[in-house]
């Protein structure tokens, strides 16, 4: 063979090495539409009751963890539990979020089973946020209920990115806020105390990004193969992180928990919360009067009755807790922005243009309900 031919048999060679390599690789974000819904359960249960529990299951939490499990003692009767395996001691070391996402989980079992025109009965069981039963619910048809439409559950998500700069308008603020009773404030793009939060939103994420314990946390909670996205159906997946296109590619086939806590990794996040905050319509500030679980309980279901409204309004949300889980920042937030209550959400809000589907997983209900 000549120089001329070898070069020529040699590039054809890596050519189609490259080409089977990507077409055997990850080439796109898999995402919750790739997945069908698994309906087969151990226990037996009514379609109804798989409905309703499936439905309440896409509620957001942290990371992504699903912190939730079902005792079944009965037909519609059964007992909301916190699963300790999904705490995150990291950044959550009192269960605070914890119980703040079953509380938006609980919002969601409401409205799917007055859907069905259910009405629910909800016994308080917990004192503590570590405790393993939190509530029971009975389902009962007995009283009236007014209908909720579940394409608002099935399609509510967390969005991060291609936020717009307007401020959100007086009547959308009225809808998103309505029958609400106090502990939601809006602080516009315009105001000192959006530029306060933005700061501090970046400050946090810098301590939290190179603060180990955080960081690795993390770590265990990212799945970015296709592979661990299907096997867990939970975590921060390349989809909900919004990585697209050649960087999708890049972290899906050659990232792992090592990735995470590389300097490179740590300085990236920090870079990208810089530009989230750049753009929003400003923060909605959701508070409790005090830390019992019934108050973590309704201020995660307030938050989840106001986010089921907001894509009416082409209003994405973007909770950004970090603020609240650092210390240094935890301690000054109240004062500087003169709310005097427990705050237990910090949402970047604004007006989308185009509103994409959800993306994340969830375990099928087989997976998170026992006897
Ligand atoms: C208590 C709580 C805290 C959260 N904190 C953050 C956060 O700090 N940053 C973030 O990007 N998303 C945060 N989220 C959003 C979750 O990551 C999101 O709900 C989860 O990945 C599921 O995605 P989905 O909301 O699109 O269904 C938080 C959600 C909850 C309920």
């Amino acid at each position: 063979m000549d120089r001329r031919n070898f070069i020529k048999y040699t590039t054809a060679i890596v050519v189609i090495a490259g080409t089977t390599y990507y077409l055997t690789s990850d080439t796109s974000n898999f995402e919750r539409a790739d997945l069908q819904t698994d309906l087969k359960t151990k226990i037996p249960m009514q379609n109804d009751e798989k409905e309703i529990l499936i439905l309440a299951s896409l509620a957001p939490s942290g990371h992504n963890t699903q912190p939730w499990f079902v005792k079944y003692h009965e037909p519609f009767h059964w007992t909301i539990c916190n699963d300790r395996t999904r705490w995150l001691d990291g950044v959550d070391p009192t269960q605070r979020e914890t119980i703040l996402s079953i509380g938006a989980f609980v919002q969601n079992l409401e409205y799917a089973a007055n859907n069905l025109g259910y009405s629910c009965a909800f016994d308080l069981l917990a004192s503590s946020n570590e405790d393993e039963e939190i509530v029971t619910v009975k389902l009962s048809r007995s009283l009236p209920v007014q209908k909720f439409d579940i394409k608002k559950i099935q399609e509510r998500r967390t969005l991060r990115s291609n936020y717009l700069n307007g401020i959100i308008k007086k009547e959308d603020l009225d809808y998103l806020l309505e029958n609400e009773t106090g502990f939601i404030r809006y602080f516009p793009n315009t105001s000192k105390e959006h530029l306060y939060l933005n700061e501090q939103t970046i400050e946090a994420n810098r301590i939290q990004s190179y603060r180990d314990a955080a960081q690795n946390e993390l770590a265990d909670w990212v799945r970015f193969s296709n592979e661990d996205v299907e096997k867990y159906r939970d975590g921060l997946t390349p989809a909900s992180m919004e990585i697209e296109g050649f960087s999708g590619w890049i972290v899906r086939n050659f990232y792992d928990k090592q990735s995470v806590m590389k300097q490179d990794f740590r300085e990236k996040n920090i870079a990208k919360v810089v530009e989230q905050v750049s753009k929003s319509a400003g923060w909605l500030v959701i508070s409790s009067p005090d830390h019992s679980v019934l108050s973590l309980l309704e201020a995660g279901r307030r938050l989840q009755r106001i986010w089921l409204k907001a894509r009416d309004k082409k209003i994405a949300f973007h909770p950004m807790t970090q603020i609240l889980e650092e210390e240094k920042t935890r301690l000054a937030v109240n004062y500087a922005i003169g709310i005097k209550e427990n705050i237990q959400f910090l949402l970047r809000v604004g007006y989308i243009e185009n509103y994409p589907d959800p993306v994340t997983l969830r375990r099928p209900i087989n997976w998170f309900t026992r006897n």
